[in-house]
């Protein structure tokens, strides 16, 4: 397993290039299985977690390739039974039930488990697929989802704590090949389903209203192959400015997208970070005095949720109190024990983090526990006086592109190496 070493108390500057974004690519390349012919998705970022998706749509029986940030994918004929311990790994593979329903009228995967952030239901999946006339059943571990021919519906998909990004996708993919008109109400607004959303119209679906708590399929009778860039990943480059701000650097992102940022930018700007955002590239300067601020997730618009843990890390230096309060998953604060280690001041009361700001901080050896927390510990090592090592860096492979490259051309003293 390889680990990050990292030499802190360096100030970042230069310029880093944002990649495609991951949550927008992983259902878009489920839904290459709508159709037979060919698609080819561009600005693919080389993660492990798309080489998995690879894998998933392979043993489905696609061809895949993925060559310079391109992907080719065939799914002339596909089966519709995922295997069970390839899909159980990756979360995000539940994405493939609403193409296959689509397609095939149905659908076996196996159940995702629970992960590190939270207990992660897939209820209101099920409760999408099954207002189109499907059949779901679970059995032995498997999730089975059947129709002789899906009917289009109205669906409300408002869940706990708001709506469902994935949910919200399984449902879309599986309406666009659906007999009639689809409503989802209380959709996802998140910019992945918006990529997604063109995506599936680029193939021949019908959609109204991505990006609006309300989407409106009107189902067709089959769809065709298509190529498409993938979005700009908000949540990597929200990362990198925060690092940034957080080693009082000088940084400019270019290939993004500030509109997708705005409740980031907000939250940056009253914490005292200074920076000139001009439409796909963000610069932050360095100079600005951290103020502890306050901050709730939310679905989109918005603070998200994965940029929860990597605002903390950036609160470790700031003057105050501050409060973080995670409304989207029960458990996504692992990363505060770890951030402790090197010295952080953070007390858990409920859904809330209390950081206090200003603490010494020293280098450690520290566990990445997901892919968010890892983010937080890389940046609070930058952060830190002396050696910090970040164990079990394949959380972090998951969802950043080459992030110790991209680090390291920003001046960054960071190294990967082999865990002993
Ligand atoms: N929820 C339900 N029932 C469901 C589905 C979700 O109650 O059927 C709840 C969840 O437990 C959670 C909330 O609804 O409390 C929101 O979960 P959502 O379904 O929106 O999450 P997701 O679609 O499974 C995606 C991203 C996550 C990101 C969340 C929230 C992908 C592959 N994953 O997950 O990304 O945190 O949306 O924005 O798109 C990450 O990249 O590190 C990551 C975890």
């Amino acid at each position: 397993m390889d680990t990050f070493i990292i030499q802190g108390g360096v100030p970042l500057n230069g310029e880093v290039a944002i990649s495609g974004a991951k949550n927008a690519v992983l259902p878009i390349l489920a839904a290459t299985l709508l159709t037979s012919e060919p698609c080819v998705i561009r600005r693919v970022p080389d993660l492990s977690d798309v080489h998995f998706m690879g894998k998933i749509l392979q043993s489905l029986g696609a061809d895949f390739t993925f060559e310079d940030g391109t992907v080719k994918v065939h799914a002339k004929r596909v089966k519709t039974r995922g295997d069970y311990d390839l899909i159980r790994k990756m979360r995000g593979s539940i994405c493939i039930l609403g193409p296959l329903l689509g397609r095939k009228g149905k659908a076996t995967v196996s159940m995702p488990g629970g992960c590190v952030i939270g207990t992660r239901p897939i209820d209101l999946h099920l409760k999408g697929l099954r207002s189109l006339s499907a059949e779901v059943k679970v059995r032995e571990g498997y999730v089975q989802v059947a129709a002789k021919r899906l009917q289009g519906n109205e669906v409300f998909l408002g869940g706990r704590v708001g709506p469902t990004v994935l949910g919200t996708a399984n449902t879309m993919m599986a309406a666009v090949l659906a007999e009639g008109v689809t409503v989802i109400e209380s959709a996802a607004c998140e910019p992945e389903v918006v990529d997604l959303a063109h995506f599936l119209i680029s193939m021949g679906a019908k959609i109204q209203g991505a990006g609006s708590p309300r989407i409106v399929v009107t189902g067709v009778e089959k769809l065709h192959g298509a190529e498409h860039e993938v979005i700009p990943d908000r949540i990597e480059a929200a990362t990198y400015a925060i690092a940034a701000a957080a080693t009082n650097g000088e940084v400019t992102l270019t290939n993004m997208r500030c509109d997708h940022l705005a409740a980031v930018l907000d939250k940056l700007k009253e914490a005292g970070v200074r920076f000139e955002a001009r439409g796909s590239s963000l610069k932050i300067l360095s100079g600005g005095e951290i103020q502890a601020v306050d901050v709730s997730t939310q679905p989109y618009t918005g603070f998200p949720t994965d940029v929860q843990a990597q605002l903390m890390a950036l609160m470790l230096k700031a003057s105050g109190l501050s409060i973080i309060t995670e409304r989207i998953f029960e458990s996504r604060f692992m990363h505060a024990n770890e951030l402790a280690r090197l010295g952080a001041d953070i007390a858990i009361e409920g859904p809330s983090a209390i950081v206090r700001g200003g603490a010494d901080l020293s280098g450690a050896e520290v566990m990445a526990s997901d892919l968010r927390a890892s983010a937080a510990l890389v940046i609070a090592g930058l952060m830190c006086k002396g050696r910090t090592q970040v164990n079990r860096i394949y959380h972090l492979d998951r969802g950043y592109e080459v992030m110790d490259k991209k680090l390291r051309s920003l001046g960054a003293r960071v190294k990967r190496s082999k865990e002993k």
